[in-house]
């Protein structure tokens, strides 16, 4: 078995200053249904932490609940020291079913946002452009979706995403729809913009490959009600490449981390504080 690397942070911390702090959050909605149950748990600044877990766990549920899309029930959940409708400006949030406008070309996708807060027309354009040679995407500026391949309209999406320039990203599933090999490219584009931007990121995946690959940590979510069932660290080297995924430090997380999201899907799982 391969030895434990010393797992070093990818960006360095400022200080060790919670940027996402999710404290005691219960999420019940209307129906009675309890999505989430007591959840605590923090994210530094320059963290990239998954969330795993089954169908239902309520992954989307406390993504949009950081966004300041819905509101807690119960608990506590700040952005940056704020709360999460006044931390908006920092985040920016990619959906799991992302949509682009069909009948906008590529670049006015992009735009899109700064055409609604009437960003003047040159700066736009540059700021638009600047997003899309950021993801790969100069090229096919002028087309449609229609034109574009699953990967290629992930990837305007979040060229779309980053055009507020956000601190603090969030992602949900939005690998799910795309063949392996593409998805290990769009995996490791991630990490390269990730590194260089030094966001603080939230990433919701049912892949537990992708999950370690990208990640300082991971936390597993087990569901009705949906709480936390571990936190961990990835013990895996920086920085991490298309090799990284043929080593035996790899193979060995993937198994480890496996066996704890088996665990909770077949209910073995305990609650942590
Ligand atoms: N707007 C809503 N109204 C009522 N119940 C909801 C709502 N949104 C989510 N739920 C319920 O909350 C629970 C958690 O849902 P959520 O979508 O967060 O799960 P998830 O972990 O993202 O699942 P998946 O992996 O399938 O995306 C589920 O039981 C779901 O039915
Ligand atoms: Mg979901």
């Amino acid at each position: 078995m391969a030895e434990v690397t010393q797992v070093e942070r990818p960006v360095k911390l400022a200080a060790n200053f919670p940027e996402i702090a999710i404290e005691g959050v219960t999420k019940k909605f209307r129906e009675g249904a309890t999505a989430l149950e007591n959840v605590s748990f923090g994210v530094e600044k320059g963290e990239f932490v998954s969330l795993l877990g089954p169908s239902g766990c309520g992954k989307s549920t406390l993504l949009k609940l950081v966004a300041g899309l819905s509101s807690v029930t119960e608990g506590t959940v700040t952005v940056n020291g704020m709360t999460p409708k006044n931390a908006r400006e920092l985040v920016s949030f990619i959906f799991q079913d992302a949509t682009l406008l069909p009948w906008r070309t590529v670049e006015r996708n992009v735009g899109l946002g700064l055409e609604l807060e009437r960003v003047a027309r040159p700066t736009r354009e540059e700021t638009v452009r600047q997003m899309l040679k950021v993801v790969g995407l100069e090229k096919v500026a002028k087309r449609y979706p229609r034109q574009l391949s699953g990967g290629m309209k992930m990837r305007v999406s979040i060229a779309r995403a980053l055009v507020s320039r956000p601190r603090i990203l969030l992602l949900d599933e939005p690998f799910a729809a795309l063949d392996e090999m593409s998805r290990d490219r769009m995996n490791e584009e991630l990490l390269r913009l990730y590194l260089e931007q030094q966001w603080t990121v939230m990433f919701v995946t049912h892949s537990v490959a992708e999950a370690v690959f990208l990640s300082t940590r991971i936390v597993i979510l087990a569901p009705h009600p949906g709480r936390v069932a571990h936190v961990e660290e990835v013990r895996l080297p920086w920085p991490r490449t298309e090799e990284t995924r043929m080593t035996e430090e790899f193979e060995h997380e993937v198994g480890r981390i496996s066996r704890l999201l088996r665990g909770v899907k077949s209910g073995e799982a305990r609650e942590v504080a």
